[in-house]
This record gives structure tokens, C-alpha cells and sequence, in this order.
């Protein structure tokens, strides 16, 4: 059997009670999500975010939104983005004409080097971050660097917290104070709904207007609506399997660097690694195990693994030792 650990997923089913309101929000799902429906999504995650309704926009999926916001922002000017990051950002901004700038994080360590990207940032349209960031695992901002992109760009912050439930930190309530600040955020990973894609943004009222015209178009299904506003009043369940991914994380950790591995220091539920191996990813491929492979972005001595239940975790790291011992 296939043990897959590429997508950064959550491994456990949502509660009885999410299945239940997605249940119930196909029966009408010969209609669109009405309006209503997506104010009781916005309100469920204005309480969740402790954010006005009205700084909230919600879409399928934070993905598509991702997409979306760097194309508007690439005809005001020129977008700034870190390497390296979530395989979709660096997609699309280079998919566009506008003048992109990347920078690099700091090895060995992977944290964010601030001075060059301040200079970098001061004349950007948009400096997209995804902190925790995707592929190091890295919690890459605090609230003071956050502040200091904020106040030193003219263009818009825009930091993507998609793991930020695992990190147990969040920059989203500087939206209030920073009209140049956009939080994104997603239902699909410690929540547990990636099959539903859930997506949504906070930020100033100013910047939900360059949106607005797309708001029907990205809105959610009514089930993924329903769903959402369910899990979002069952907090303790959520945070629970983030509590139980952070201690499989450690666990795997420690193993993997018992074995030589070299390990990276993760917020989120996956870990980055170094491998003594050439083609990693494909090696552990072979033995049914299907890990990330950002040789792209590393060397292809790296993987990443998400990080799941503790016998998906335990299939790993026996393959993983047989990976290590091939010559
Ligand atoms: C950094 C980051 N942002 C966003 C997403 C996707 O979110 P969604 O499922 O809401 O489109 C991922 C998924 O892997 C991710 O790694």
C-alpha cells in the first residue's frame, strides 16, 4: 500500500459533526452559497480570527486567491517574493511580464535576511511571504519584521499563514493597524478540510475592493461553507491534532536524526530534510513512500515529509533507514 506524505494534509478525519453540516449543505446544492450563507461563514470566522466581518474575504481555496492577488498586484508594479516558497506563489509571479525580484533565505540557517529584503520591498507593489513558510517549515516573521515591511514598502504585504495553527502564531490582527497588510489563511490543513477547499484573506477595507468584483466567482460551496462554520465551533478538536502532529513531529525528527538525517526545525506539520542520498524523493518513491521532492528549489538529496499518523510516520522512517543503507 501507498503511504502518501506530499501534501502537507492533516491525517485525521474532521469531527462527525463537520460531515454532518457538509451533509446538510448538499441538499441544496442545486443553488449557489447565498449570501446569507456566506455571512454566516464570514461571521464564524470573524470570531475565529477576532477580525471584523468586514476585513474578511472568503474563496475556495487559498490557492486560487493567491493567484488572483498576485496578478492584480503585478500591473501596479514590480512583486517581491522569497526563495524558497509554496510552489504556487513562485508560479505564477513568474508566469508574469512584471519585473519579480526573489530573495533568498540566509543558509544555513533558512531564516528571512531583512536588510536585502527591505531594499527590495521599499519600491515592490507586493512582497508575498509564507510565514510559516512552505517548503523549510520555518516560521519566517514576527509581529516587529512584519511592522518593518509594512511601514518601509509602498506597495502590500502580503504573508500567507496557511500552517499558522500549528505554528501557534499569527500576525493577523495587524491588519487593523496596517492597511498595506494581507493575512492569508486556509480551512485544508489543521483544520482537516483540504477536500473542501476553504480559503479566505483578512485585510483593510481598501484592498477587499480591488476584490470585490471576484467575490462570486471564488465563493466557496455550500457544503465547504457549512463545514467550515461547524469546525470553526469545535476549536478543541482542531487544536488537539495540532498538539498530536507537533509531538509525531518531534518524534520523526528525533528518529530521522538518530539516522544521520539532517533535520530542519519546523512550525508546521511537515519537516524539511537533508538526506546522505541522491534522488531521495524517488528512492523512498520506490519503496511505496511518496514524500515532496523540492530538488528544484535543494539539492535532490532532499525531501519533504508531512508529517502524519504515527504508523504512516513509522512506514516512513523504516523506509527511510533503507533508503539511508543503499549504497
Ligand atoms: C503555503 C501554502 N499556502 C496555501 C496552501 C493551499 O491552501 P488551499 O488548500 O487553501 O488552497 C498550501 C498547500 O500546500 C501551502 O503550502
Amino acid at each position: 500500500m501507498v503511504t502518501e506524505l506530499n501534501r502537507n494534509e492533516l491525517s485525521y478525519p474532521p469531527p462527525s459533526g463537520v460531515i454532518g453540516a457538509a451533509r446538510k449543505g448538499l441538499q441544496g446544492v442545486n443553488r449557489y452559497a447565498t449570501a446569507r450563507e456566506i455571512a454566516e461563514l464570514k461571521s464564524a470566522l470573524s470570531g475565529y480570527c477576532g477580525i471584523a466581518e468586514e476585513f474578511i474575504f472568503v474563496t475556495s481555496g487559498v490557492e486560487i486567491l493567491l493567484g488572483q492577488l498576485i496578478q492584480l498586484f503585478a500591473r501596479k508594479g514590480g512583486i517581491v517574493i522569497i526563495d524558497p516558497t509554496f510552489f504556487i506563489i513562485a508560479r505564477v509571479a513568474e508566469s508574469l511580464k512584471t519585473g519579480l525580484r526573489k530573495v533568498r533565505l540566509m543558509r544555513p540557517s533558512l531564516d528571512l535576511p531583512m536588510e536585502p529584503l527591505i531594499a527590495e520591498a521599499r519600491d515592490a507593489a507586493l512582497v508575498v511571504i509564507d510565514s510559516p513558510n512552505n517548503p523549510t517549515g520555518r516560521l519566517l516573521l514576527d509581529r516587529e519584521s512584519t511592522r518593518k515591511i509594512c511601514e518601509s514598502t509602498k506597495g502590500i504585504l502580503l504573508v500567507d499563514e496557511s500552517y499558522c495553527e500549528f505554528a501557534g502564531f499569527s500576525v493577523i490582527d495587524m491588519v487593523k493597524n496596517y492597511s498595506n497588510l494581507i493575512v492569508t489563511r486556509t480551512m485544508s490543513k489543521a483544520f482537516g478540510l483540504a477536500g473542501l477547499k476553504v480559503g479566505y484573506m483578512a485585510a483593510a477595507e481598501d484592498v477587499l475592493r480591488d476584490l470585490s468584483s471576484l467575490e462570486v466567482a471564488l465563493r466557496p460551496t455550500t457544503p465547504s461553507a457549512y463545514a467550515t462554520v461547524a469546525a470553526l465551533k469545535d476549536i478543541e478538536y482542531m487544536k488537539n491534532n495540532a498538539a498530536l502532529v507537533g509531538k509525531e513531529r518531534e518524534r520523526v525528527s528525533r528518529a530521522a536524526s538518530a539516522m544521520g538525517v539532517e533535520v530542519y526545525p519546523s512550525s508546521t506539520n511537515f519537516l524539511l530534510m537533508r538526506t546522505s542520498q541522491t534522488n531521495a524523493a524517488r528512492k523512498l518513491k520506490d519503496l511505496e513512500v511518496i514524500v515532496f521532492d523540492p530538488s528544484n528549489q535543494f539539492s535532490s538529496q532532499f525531501i519533504r515529509v508531512s508529517i502524519g499518523t504515527p504508523d504512516e510516520n513509522n512506514i516512513f522512517l523504516s523506509a527511510l533507514e533503507k533508503v539511508l543503507a543503499m549504497e
